[in-house]
């Protein structure tokens, strides 16, 4: 193809197919390390049952009011991240700066993350079980000086060529075949993982109810205001992390749905996607964790739940440890890539709307440059290791600064922005009529107004204070 006819063919506006497309690609990017990884640690941390009610309260009312609107903006403008705010309103261009800075931060890290992923998926297909789950392992990969770059480099080559082939022929093609699996794959786990007993060095026997009891459960004796109030500010942090929302993947992901295309049903559609797999993901890991290594081993929390304690489960599974185990990462790794991929694709796009460049070079050069930020982030494990309080109190080193810069800074600075833009200036109905179009009945028109104007600017400056330290009093 000459360079004219691939700019040719890069200017005829990329699209998905139709719904479904629509819908397992923007499943794809929401369902992720955030589900799998994030959602059970938290839900553990928060004892299971009332955190996921909690979750499920704000899922359907906040987490649909940001979700409508992110991807009704990139319906409405046609425009990635980077360009579609100023589309909506010129001085607030500076918006669409800020969305297209997020996912920029967050492909340094999720890159390492993923080559994480793909180290484990490799080593459980080559070596024993018992030699993954000796202590320290994760710790002296992710801190030797050339595997952790070289498995990064695997994880973003694979993002890259998906992002390279387009919107329609890479990331809807690879999500209609991927997302379909990964179901399965959640639902059989589970289940397999609610069979399992396991009696321990103290004569504790514990099985599946047991640890179906500990993750579903609520227990409201250990519930004090304090801890209530953390809670709901961890599940609301968790939620817009998991929609990819307020990262300009979804408006880039909505700038190729169709117009004949029912906003309103897509959005409950990913959202009862996103949700299912988070609470999957919980039934997975929780009672798995707890049947084998009791409390103890589910406070062992964030990365090291799923890296340090899922390890020591699958060894103490006996042989078929090894297979649940090959069959685990390959999963996580899929959910990670059609994440990666959507967070890549909202890079590229903005970029070529910018530069006005073609798709592949365009990719080629995005996958260079972040391959390079990445090895600075592998190498905060190791020569440029240092540690650093954020102001909310954890402590931290590279990885968790760019995670916190974006997540607990920059993700809830643009939503808030985004409710004033649309719930004050623009108004709501701007969206409304985004949604309604040919006909469509957008049933929770009011909830929408409500939450878009008052119920998430309260969250989110809430949010944005415990980020910034300002609600430490609290738990003192
Ligand atoms: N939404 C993506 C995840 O959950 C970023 O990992």
């Amino acid at each position: 193809m000459t360079n004219r006819q691939e700019m040719a063919t890069t200017k005829k506006k990329a699209s998905f197919t139709g719904s479904l497309g629509f819908v397992l690609a923007a499943a794809g990017s929401a369902v992720g390390l955030g589900n799998i990884w994030r959602f059970p640690y938290l839900a553990a941390k928060h004892g299971g049952g009332l955190f996921i009610i909690v979750y499920i309260i704000l899922a359907l009312t906040f987490g649909f009011a940001l979700l409508t609107t992110d991807i009704a903006i990139g319906r409405k403008t046609g425009k990635s991240a980077l360009q579609a705010y100023g589309d909506l309103s010129k001085k607030w261009n500076f918006l669409g700066a800020l969305s297209f800075i997020v996912p920029a931060i967050i492909l340094t890290y999720y890159s390492v993350v993923g080559g994480w992923i793909i180290k484990f998926a490799t080593d459980y297909i080559v070596k024993d079980t018992s030699a993954i789950a000796v202590d320290g392992y994760f710790g002296s990969f992710i801190t030797s000086n050339v595997s952790p770059i070289v498995f990064t480099f695997i994880f973003l080559a694979l993002t890259a060529i998906i992002v390279f082939f387009g919107v329609d022929k890479g990331i809807e093609k690879f999500s209609k075949f991927v997302m379909p699996g990964l179901i399965f794959l959640i639902i059989g786990i589970s289940i397999f993982s609610l069979t399992l007993s396991h009696t321990d060095a103290s004569g504790v026997t514990r099985n599946g109810l047991d640890g179906l009891t500990r993750y579903f459960i609520p227990d409201f004796s250990k519930v004090t205001v304090q801890s209530f109030f953390q809670l709901l500010l961890d599940a609301t942090g968790q939620l817009f992390y998991s929609l990819s929302v307020a990262m300009g993947i979804m408006i880039t992901y909505g700038s190729y749905v169709k117009k004949d295309v029912n906003l309103s049903k897509s959005v409950s559609q990913i959202e009862i996607f996103d949700t299912a797999v988070a609470i999957l993901s919980g039934l997975m890991i929780v009672p798995t964790v707890f049947i084998f290594s009791g409390e103890a081993g589910l406070q062992n929390s964030g990365a090291g739940l799923m890296f340090n304690a899922l390890p020591k489960v699958f060894e103490a599974m006996g042989p078929i440890g090894k297979y649940i185990g090959i069959l685990f990462f390959i999963m996580v790794l899929f959910a990670a890539l059609t994440s990666s991929v959507s967070i890549m694709e909202t890079i590229v796009a903005s970029c070529m709307g910018f530069f006005k460049s073609s798709r592949k070079k365009t990719s080629l050069i995005i996958a260079a440059i972040f391959a390079a930020a990445s090895i600075v982030i592998c190498l905060g494990y190791n020569i440029w290791y240092f540690e650093f309080t954020l102001p909310n109190g954890s402590v931290g080193q590279l990885l968790d600064i760019m995670d916190y810069l974006s997540n607990s800074i920059l993700m809830p600075i643009i939503s808030l922005l985004t409710c004033v833009l649309i719930g004050w200036l623009l108004k709501p109905q701007t969206i409304i009529e985004e949604i309604e179009i040919g006909g469509v009945k957008f049933k929770k028109k009011g909830l929408y107004t409500v939450i878009i104007k008052f119920v998430a600017p309260v969250m989110l400056a809430l949010i944005l204070a415990q980020a910034l330290g300002l609600t430490n009093f609290l738990f003192k």
